[in-house]
C-alpha cells in the first residue's frame, strides 16, 4: 500500500486526510506535526505520528523516511508559505519520496480574474492581498525544485474549503453567537467553495494518478454558491436570521495606512532590521506609530476606535465581492475528480459538527426545515 506523509496533519484539511485515508484503509498515512502535543489526534488511531517543522530540512527528511508520497497541508504566514516549498522538495528528495502534492489556492489568480481564467492563465504579478502572491511564489519554487530533483509534483488550487473544523465556519458561527457577524455586500458574491471531503478526493486522485506530472488543478464543488448560501444555514441553525448579519460595503482594493504598516512591521526585512533594537525602544516606537495611525495626539484609543466607521477586512471584501466562478473541467478530465458530496449534504454534516463541537444548534423542527 502507498505510504503518504501529511505535513500539517493536525490542521483542518490535514486531519481530515489522516482520518479518511486511515479509516478507509486505502493508503498508509504518516502524519507529520510540528509539536509533540499536536500528535494527539493522529495518536488516537495508533499511527506512527512524527514531529518535524516544515522549515527544517533535516528534521523533515527524517520524518519523511519510508513514505512514497507527501502532501503539503501546512498553513501559515509569508515565511512558512514561501520557504517551506523549497525545503519540502529537498527533504522529499533526500528521503527518497517520489511524489509531492502541494495545496496551493485559487487565490494565486486573484479573486477578480479576467473571464475565461483557468490553470493555463498567467498569474498576476500584483494582487490586493499578499497571500495569493506568496502561494504563487511557493508554487514556482516547488515546481523548479521538483523538476531539478526529478520528483513528480501535482499542485491543487482549492477555493474556500469548508466543513467540520473549518476556520471559515467556526469563526462565522462564533461571530453569529456574539451578534458580530458581517458579510460584504449582502454576501451576494460568488464563493468558490469546496467541501473538505471533496478536496480530500481530489488529493487522493492526485496521489494515485501517477501519470500526471507538473500540473496544477483548480478545485471546487460541483455547484456554485454565494457567500450567503454558505453562511445563512449556519445563522438559522444557531437561531438567528440572515437579517442579523451586518452587511458592510465593499472597499477599494487598496490597503489602509495601518494595514501597510502591519505588513511592513511583520516582514522578514523589518524583523531582521529591528532584531538588534532593545525591546523597550521597539515598544515605544510601536506605541508612537499606533498613536499616529489612530488620529490626533491625545485622543484616547477607545474613542478613536468608536468613531471609526466599520470597514470590511480587505481580504474578505476582495473574496466576498467575487463574481468569477473558476472552472474545474481540467480536474474532471485529467484527474478524474468527482465531488461526490453535494452542497446540501455537506451543509448537514457541517451543522452536525457544530452541534458536536458544543455550539447551541437548534433542531430541524425549531428551524422549520
Ligand atoms: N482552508 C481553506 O479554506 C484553504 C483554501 C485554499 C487552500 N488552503 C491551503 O490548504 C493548506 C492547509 O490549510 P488548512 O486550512 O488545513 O490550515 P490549518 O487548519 O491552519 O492547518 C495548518 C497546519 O499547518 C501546520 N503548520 C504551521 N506551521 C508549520 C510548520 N512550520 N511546520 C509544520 N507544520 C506547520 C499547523 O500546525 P500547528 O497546529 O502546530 O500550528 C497545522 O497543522 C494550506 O496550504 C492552505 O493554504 C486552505
Amino acid at each position: 500500500m502507498t505510504a503518504v506523509a501529511v505535513v500539517g496533519a493536525n490542521g483542518f484539511i490535514g486531519s481530515r486526510l489522516v482520518e479518511q485515508w486511515h479509516l478507509g484503509g486505502e493508503l498508509d498515512v504518516v502524519p507529520i506535526v510540528r509539536r509533540p502535543s499536536a500528535a494527539a489526534s493522529a495518536a488516537r488511531f495508533g499511527l506512527d505520528c512524527r514531529v518535524a517543522d516544515a522549515l527544517d530540512e533535516d528534521g523533515l527528511s527524517r520524518a519523511l523516511a519510508g513514505a512514497d508520497a507527501v502532501v503539503h497541508a501546512a498553513a501559515g504566514g509569508r515565511q512558512l508559505v514561501t520557504r517551506s516549498a523549497a525545503t519540502l522538495a529537498r527533504a522529499a528528495a533526500r528521503a527518497g519520496v517520489a511524489h509531492v502534492v502541494y495545496l496551493s489556492s485559487m487565490a494565486v489568480h486573484g479573486w477578480h480574474p479576467p473571464p475565461g481564467t483557468d490553470e493555463a492563465s498567467p498569474l498576476p504579478a500584483r494582487l490586493p492581498v499578499p497571500y495569493g502572491r506568496w502561494k504563487a511564489d511557493a508554487e514556482r519554487v516547488l515546481a523548479e525544485g521538483c523538476r531539478a530533483l526529478g520528483l513528480r509534483l501535482v499542485v491543487l488550487r482549492p477555493g474556500i474549503v469548508y466543513g467540520p473544523r473549518s476556520a471559515w465556519i467556526d469563526r462565522f458561527a462564533r461571530a453569529v453567537l456574539d451578534d458580530e457577524a458581517t458579510v460584504v455586500e449582502g454576501g451576494r458574491g460568488v464563493c468558490n467553495a469546496v467541501y473538505v471531503d471533496n478536496l480530500a478526493f481530489a488529493i487522493r486522485q492526485a496521489l494515485v494518478r501517477t501519470d500526471v506530472w507538473d500540473e496544477a488543478f483548480l478545485i471546487s464543488d460541483a455547484a456554485p454558491v454565494s457567500w450567503r448560501e454558505l453562511y445563512e444555514p449556519i445563522c438559522l441553525a444557531l437561531g438567528r436570521t440572515w437579517q442579523s448579519v451586518r452587511s458592510l460595503p465593499a472597499r477599494p482594493p487598496t490597503r489602509t495606512r495601518r494595514e501597510r504598516y502591519v505588513e511592513l512591521r511583520d516582514s522578514r526585512w523589518s524583523q531582521a532590521a529591528l532584531g538588534p533594537v532593545p525591546v523597550r525602544l521597539r515598544y515605544a516606537l510601536s506605541q508612537a506609530v499606533d498613536g499616529w495611525l489612530d488620529g490626533p495626539a491625545g485622543a484616547p484609543a477607545d474613542d478613536a476606535e468608536a468613531e471609526r466607521p466599520p470597514i470590511a477586512d480587505l481580504e474578505l471584501s476582495d473574496l466576498q465581492t467575487a463574481t468569477y466562478r473558476f472552472p474545474v473541467d481540467k480536474a474532471h478530465r485529467v484527474l478524474g475528480y468527482r465531488p461526490a458530496v453535494p452542497f446540501e449534504e455537506a451543509g448537514r454534516r457541517t451543522i452536525a459538527w457544530l452541534r458536536f463541537a458544543g455550539f447551541p444548534v437548534r433542531d430541524d423542527r425549531e428551524r422549520g426545515t
